[in-house]
């Protein structure tokens, strides 16, 4: 065992059918993506009401724009760490295997994990608010650098925003519903990488642990979630995620 030595961890991944993780920031930390809390946080910076909700995006559309463009650009330099190849791998292992982020960066998709359920959105999908369609980061990139006093519009004249849940902005039905399912049915919950300030998403461990599962917190500090956790990883997710589905691997063969 690398790094499982808890016996009652041990007899519950024995056992597990279904696995479930939550991701967070935390998990894209290693890669340079910068956390919401904690030391260096953006929102220690920056203020969420003023970049992040519809109000700041249509009133200073530009400034707005062109910081989400900004953060586009830091992710797509960025690369999957060894957290986010650990959690694809994982995903072959049990029976059944959800994989939960609040991430905007799209890391576990270019990880190799499929069906992610996206509970915030992704910053790399952008949109018209008047009739809907959708702009990739190149087709966006076209239209921001020809778009008058940084103001990206639609060829209808809407305003085109990125697909990320803000501030007062309900998320989206479908996976919220996917995420909560997912949460209920698991017999393993991992929480990795988030500091459980955001609702539903912080629901998410509670309503696992209240459905039975055996909660696994992997993060560097210690979170309001900590309390309910039934094991404690703590520290970088890009070490202990690898080492930990290595163990899994041993107790739980390929399904
Ligand atoms: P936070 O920034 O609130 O929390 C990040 C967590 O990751 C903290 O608990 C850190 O201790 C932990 N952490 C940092 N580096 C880590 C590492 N290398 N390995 C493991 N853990 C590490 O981020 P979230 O919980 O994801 O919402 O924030 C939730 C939501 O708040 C975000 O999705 C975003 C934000 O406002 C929207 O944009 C809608």
């Amino acid at each position: 065992m690398k790094i499982l030595s808890d016996p009652s961890a041990i007899e519950a991944i024995k056992k597990t059918k279904n696995i479930a993780v939550l991701t967070g920031a935390g998990i894209s930390a290693e890669s340079g993506i910068p956390t919401f809390r904690g030391e260096n946080g953006l929102w220690t910076k920056l203020s969420p009401e003023e970049l992040a909700s519809f109000e700041s995006f249509y009133q200073n559309t530009a400034v707005v724009m062109e910081w989400y463009k900004h953060r586009q650009e830091v992710i797509m330099k960025c690369k999957p760490n060894p957290g986010h190849y650990a959690l694809n791998e994982l995903s072959r292992l049990p029976e059944h295997f959800d994989l939960i982020t609040q991430n905007i960066d799209g890391l576990h998709q270019r990880a190799g994990s499929r069906d992610v359920i996206e509970l915030h959105g992704n910053l790399l999908e952008n949109y018209c608010i008047c009739c809907g369609q959708k702009y990739s980061v190149e087709e966006f990139d076209e239209v921001f650098k020809n778009a008058i006093n940084h103001v990206p519009r639609c060829h209808c004249g809407g305003l085109i925003r990125p697909n990320v849940v803000w501030f007062g902005e309900a998320l989206p039905r479908e996976n919220l519903d996917m995420a909560y399912n997912a949460a209920i049915h698991a017999d393993v919950f991992l929480s990795v990488g988030t500091s459980g300030q955001v609702r539903p998403a912080a629901d998410l461990p509670i309503l696992a642990k209240q459905g039975g599962a055996f909660l696994i917190e992997i993060n560097t500090q210690k979170t309001v979630l900590s309390g309910e956790a039934d094991l404690i990883l703590q520290g970088n997710s890009g070490e202990i995620l690898p080492q930990l589905v290595e163990d899994i691997k041993t107790l739980l063969p390929k399904a």
